[in-house]
């Protein structure tokens, strides 16, 4: 696994002009673009420059062409195809995605660093609401965005069929993890995220009566093994730590947990006994993140 952190960034080269991408992106019209070029050789500035001066394009446009240009997916603001809440897919360049890119690498540090059993990681945390699912799934793009193959799982089967990983990709709920878990689907179930690439996504599935039992199930450490061939990151999305055993058994099949705690949320004792608890079971605590917002 490649360790650096823009390897995509690095690999591609400008193959096409900002113009022309914005202009095959409905963004801009051929006429504009051609009073961009006028004025850009008039000033003698870049593209970028000019078409702001002339009130044609945005920072944002730019941007959004700038990592067209670099093969950096991204989605741009008025795209519907996702939930809002995948900050790193729409806002690449906000604070929050910069801090995701902080934890990325300190995780490729500490964990994802080439070894072959060092390839999936649960995310927990004791309690409901505390960004556990919000921070797994942008975690997920800002690791394919650096050109990782991604594999997203959603382990908490007790999710509300509305709710979970399938609808903040905006995909259909399918067969997934209990399915495979059940032994009546494969790691087939798994969907490509449109815009993505890179990144697959396998939903929780339909709801379980017995989630921890399936959880416990020797299917479970059949799917990572099969996973780990085919991806360079799979992350696990878990339910909170306070009220199953879920999450547990979860990251005692991962190896390895990240552990997030939400500011005024998260009381200190449930993150410290959930910790103990992971530890004493023999996980490595790869790390914590405090989710502030
Ligand atoms: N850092 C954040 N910035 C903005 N919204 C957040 C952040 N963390 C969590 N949220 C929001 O808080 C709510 C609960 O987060 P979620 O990830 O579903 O929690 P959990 O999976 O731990 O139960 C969601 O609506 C989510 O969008
Ligand atoms: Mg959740």
């Amino acid at each position: 696994m490649n360790a650096s952190l823009s390897t995509s960034l690095a690999a591609t080269g400008n193959a096409r002009s900002i113009g022309d991408i914005l202009v095959a992106n409905g963004r801009l019209t051929p006429e504009d673009a051609k009073r961009i070029l006028e004025r850009q050789k008039q000033d003698q500035v870049p593209f970028g420059e000019a078409a702001i001066a002339l009130h044609v394009l945005t920072k944002a446009d730019i941007d959004y062409a700038l990592s067209k240009q670099f093969d950096y997916a991204y989605l741009p603001e008025a795209d519907s195809s996702l939930s809002q809440d995948l900050v790193a897919a729409y806002k690449p360049f906000s604070k929050v995605s910069e801090n995701l890119r902080a934890v990325r690498s300190q995780l490729m540090l500490r964990w994802f660093n080439g070894e072959p059993m060092h390839k999936v990681l649960a995310v927990v945390s004791p309690g409901k609401g505390e960004g556990r699912s919000f921070i797994t799934a942008n975690l997920a793009v800002v690791f394919a965005q650096q050109g990782q193959r991604t594999l997203l799982i959603d382990g908490d089967l007790r999710a509300k069929p509305d709710a979970g990983q399938h609808a903040m990709f905006k995909l259909g709920r399918g067969a997934g993890l209990s399915g495979i878990l059940a032994d009546r689907a494969s790691l087939e179930a798994a969907q490509l995220v449109p815009g993505m690439p890179g990144l697959a996504v396998l939903p929780a599935g339909a709801v379980p009566p017995n989630p921890q039992e399936l959880l416990g199930r020797a299917s479970f450490g059949q799917l990572l093994m099969t996973a780990v061939h085919e991806f360079d990151v799979i992350l696990i999305d878990t339910p909170s730590g306070g009220d199953y055993a879920d999450a547990e058994i979860i990251a005692a099949r991962a190896g390895a947990a990240l552990l997030v705690t939400r500011k005024n949320r998260s009381l200190v004792p449930n993150a410290a006994q959930m910790a103990r608890r992971l530890q004493d079971g023999g996980v490595h605590l790869v790390g914590s993140v405090l989710n502030d917002a």
